[in-house]
């Protein structure tokens, strides 16, 4: 979709694709009770979750863009060249399971959470460290603990040695109580996933972080869905610099990221490069209620699984 351009009939859309949250959003401020998908007979299982208080997991797929639920860990397919398996895990841990979790941790990363300030912030960092070396075991094949991770120069954490033989690639992102680990085979990927209760000055943000194209269609939308496109953005560029690996080395104004909220691939162009551009793919998640993500692969991608690491 041409993001620069909006029409009723666009701006409908997009809101359909948020969910309920912007929904509810759009109709205290435009009173347009036609945006409600449920009033029109057709499901909304965002609206669904958000009733009966649960997650909303969506499951993407280019080929069945349905959403269901997230698949329990136990037991997760092979892991095909082409496809995503997405993990999500809760990071606000009981206090007596951290002994486990800090047993599955290496020295180094010991030594890093206990220089945490906040105890919240330790136990989170505790809890994503011991989930993405759980799943890391459980693709390889090997014991959590016995994973070697290196970095790149700037700061991409890969398998190490022998490990990165095996050609497993992965990606972590938190934010407040929730992470995401994205696990590929032969490509390179990158997650973001951001809270939207998050209390940021959108508005300076995209001023200095984002291209000029972004922030004209941003301004094109209702003041309403403008803080939640604004996080979209904000993830998917997060994503893609995350995927390249060079974080906030590449500008951030280099590239294009459409700004359409809502689940579902999107656009992404890198200026001056059009074989790079079509070299990624760019997913847009609604992860959980209250955050968005992205993911961004290297290559084709043929199929993106949700799995719930509990
Ligand atoms: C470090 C960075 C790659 C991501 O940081 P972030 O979005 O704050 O944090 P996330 O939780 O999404 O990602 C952190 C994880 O990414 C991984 N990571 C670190 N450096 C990375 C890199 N260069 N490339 C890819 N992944 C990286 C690590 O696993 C890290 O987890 P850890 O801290 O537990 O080791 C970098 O992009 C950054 O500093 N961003 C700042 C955000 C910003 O100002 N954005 C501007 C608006 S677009």
């Amino acid at each position: 979709m041409n993001a620069g351009v909006r029409t009723g009939s666009v701006q409908r859309r997009e809101c359909q694709a948020i969910g309920i949250r912007v929904k509810r959003d759009a109709e205290n401020t435009s009173g347009n009770p036609d945006l409600s998908r449920r009033d029109r007979g057709v499901p909304d299982p965002a609206a669904e979750a958000a009733e009966k208080g649960v997650l909303y997991h969506p499951w993407v797929d280019f080929t069945q863009p349905e959403p269901a639920s997230w698949q329990p860990a136990a037991d997760p397919p092979a892991l095909r060249t082409g496809e995503v398996h997405l993990w999500r895990t809760q990071l606000d841990v009981p206090a007596e399971q951290l002994p486990a979790l800090e047993s599955v941790l290496s020295a180094a990363e010991l030594a890093r959470a206990n220089r945490f300030l906040f105890e919240h912030d330790r136990r989170r960092f505790v809890a994503a460290r011991a989930a993405l070396r759980s799943i890391l075991g459980r693709c390889t094949g090997t014991d959590a603990r016995a994973i070697e991770f290196s970095y790149s120069a700037l700061g991409k954490p890969g398998f190490a040695g022998a490990w990165e033989r095996i050609g497993i690639r992965f990606n972590l992102s938190h934010s407040h109580a929730l992470a995401l680990i994205a696990v590929t085979r032969e490509r390179a990927v990158g997650v973001d996933v951001e809270y939207l209760g998050r209390n940021v000055s959108h508005e300076a943000i995209a001023e200095r972080f984002f291209s000029d194209r972004e922030r004209r269609d941003l301004a094109s939308f209702a003041l309403a869905l403008r803080k939640r496109a604004f996080f979209d953005c904000w993830t998917r560029k997060e994503a893609f610099i995350k995927a390249s690996g060079e974080g906030l080395f590449r500008g951030l104004t280099t590239f294009d990221v459409s700004v359409e909220p809502g689940a579902g691939a999107r656009q992404l162009t890198v200026r001056n490069d059009p074989e790079d551009a079509s070299r990624w793919k760019l997913l847009a998640l609604e992860p959980a209620l209250e955050f968005t993500g992205a993911v961004v692969v290297d290559g084709r991608l043929e199929r993106l699984t949700c799995f719930e690491w509990t």
